[in-house]
């Protein structure tokens, strides 16, 4: 089940529909998030809101890092016929060193993304092998020194957290997929800082727990290991202590942390929206804590997966549910919310 489908099926699950959304208040006058954060802050973007001023005005103003929200990706980059598609890539590239701001590479190798090029050399063997690294080189090696970090592998772990994901990768080259992605990719960028990146690790315990025991082992072998993501797409339904517990294991191995995806739905959660966005506004707050309570060097990046809600992939089919959910640091019309006053305000208690 990707990542799209997950969320579809919650959401019809447990829909919106009885509730009419309000427009949720406003915060008063806030800082910027990048300048009151003791760590860079990011969004995700994508090439077509750079056209937008509105967008372009708000995430420079308030962030200070990017990722692609998908034109990173191999589906964005890779044709069918093996060739490289990096138009995008590269806008998003050149957007990021023409603002100052940072670039974090998202993602090299990932399960759900199974192109042609590949399923045509599926079982090919060394041919294959190649082909994969030949890969991770070209792109992330097209962005060395501009890319500050790579997803090198994104959610290998089985949706229940028992064991793997099955994938093309995993059925050509074993497990060893991912300690060879991040060989490659040390190969092509020798100064990235090399993420494993993975979900639900703040509310399935037995998945942070598989998440963890791939990351020691990769340690273990000696490969190129030297951050660990959480998305953080949560869901309004998550109890209290949940991610300060999560913050704490994922802490245990001595990296830095990227909360890579941060956004937290109302499409999931207690019953009525105003329960819902008190949730979100309590789960803002403890995430701004328990990321503070890292210490400073393990503090490697917090990403807001979008800047406006209207800019969610929440509010986008086939994740939108009834087209209400309001995920996201910022309005429609660019005004910080209660959980931004709440994230602001736990950055101070951390
Ligand atoms: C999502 C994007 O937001 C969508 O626009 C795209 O269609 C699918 O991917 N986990 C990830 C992200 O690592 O890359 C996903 O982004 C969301 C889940």
């Amino acid at each position: 089940v990707g990542p799209t489908r997950r969320t579809a099926a919650l959401g019809s699950v447990l829909s919106l529909a009885a509730c009419s959304a309000p427009a949720q208040p406003v915060a008063g006058p806030l800082p910027p998030l990048k300048t009151i954060a003791p760590f860079p802050v990011g969004a995700s973007v994508m090439t077509g809101q750079f056209d937008d001023p509105a967008f372009v005005a708000l995430l420079t103003s308030q962030f200070g890092q990017v990722t692609a929200e998908w034109q990173m990706k191999m589906e964005a980059i890779l044709r069918d016929d093996g060739g490289f598609d990096f138009r995008d890539a590269d806008a998003i590239a050149a957007f990021a060193a023409a603002r100052g701001m940072r670039l974090h590479g998202h993602t090299l190798i990932w399960y759900s993304q199974e192109r042609p090029a590949f399923t045509r050399i599926d079982g090919t063997g060394k041919r294959f092998a190649d082909a994969y690294r030949n890969y991770i080189l070209a792109v992330a090696g097209r962005y060395r020194g501009q890319a500050v970090s790579w997803d090198v592998v994104n959610e290998p772990v089985a949706e229940d957290g028992n064991g793997y994901r099955d994938c093309i990768w995993r059925r050509n080259l074993g497990m060893d997929y991912v300690a060879r992605a991040f060989h490659h990719a040390r190969e092509a960028d020798p100064r990235a800082l090399l993420f494993l990146n993975d979900y639900h690790l703040e509310s399935r315990p037995k998945k942070r727990a598989t998440f963890l025991a791939l990351a020691e082992q990769l340690l273990k072998a000696g490969a190129p290991l030297e951050g660990v993501g959480t998305q953080s797409h949560l869901l309004s339904d998550l109890p209290p202590g949940a991610v300060k517990t999560a913050m704490r294991d994922l802490a245990s191995l001595g990296l830095p942390i990227h909360v890579s995806e941060y956004d937290c739905s109302l499409q999931v959660g207690p019953f009525g929206r105003r329960a819902r966005e008190a949730a979100q506004v309590r789960i803002a707050a403890e995430m701004a804590e328990a990321f503070m309570s890292l210490p400073a060097r393990q503090r490697f990046a917090f990403t807001i997966w979008g800047v406006r809600d209207k800019d969610s992939w929440l509010r986008r089919p086939p994740n939108a549910g009834d087209g209400t959910d309001a995920p996201l640091m910022f309005t429609d019309d660019g005004r910080p919310k209660p959980m931004t006053q709440a994230f602001v305000e736990g950055l101070t208690r951390g």
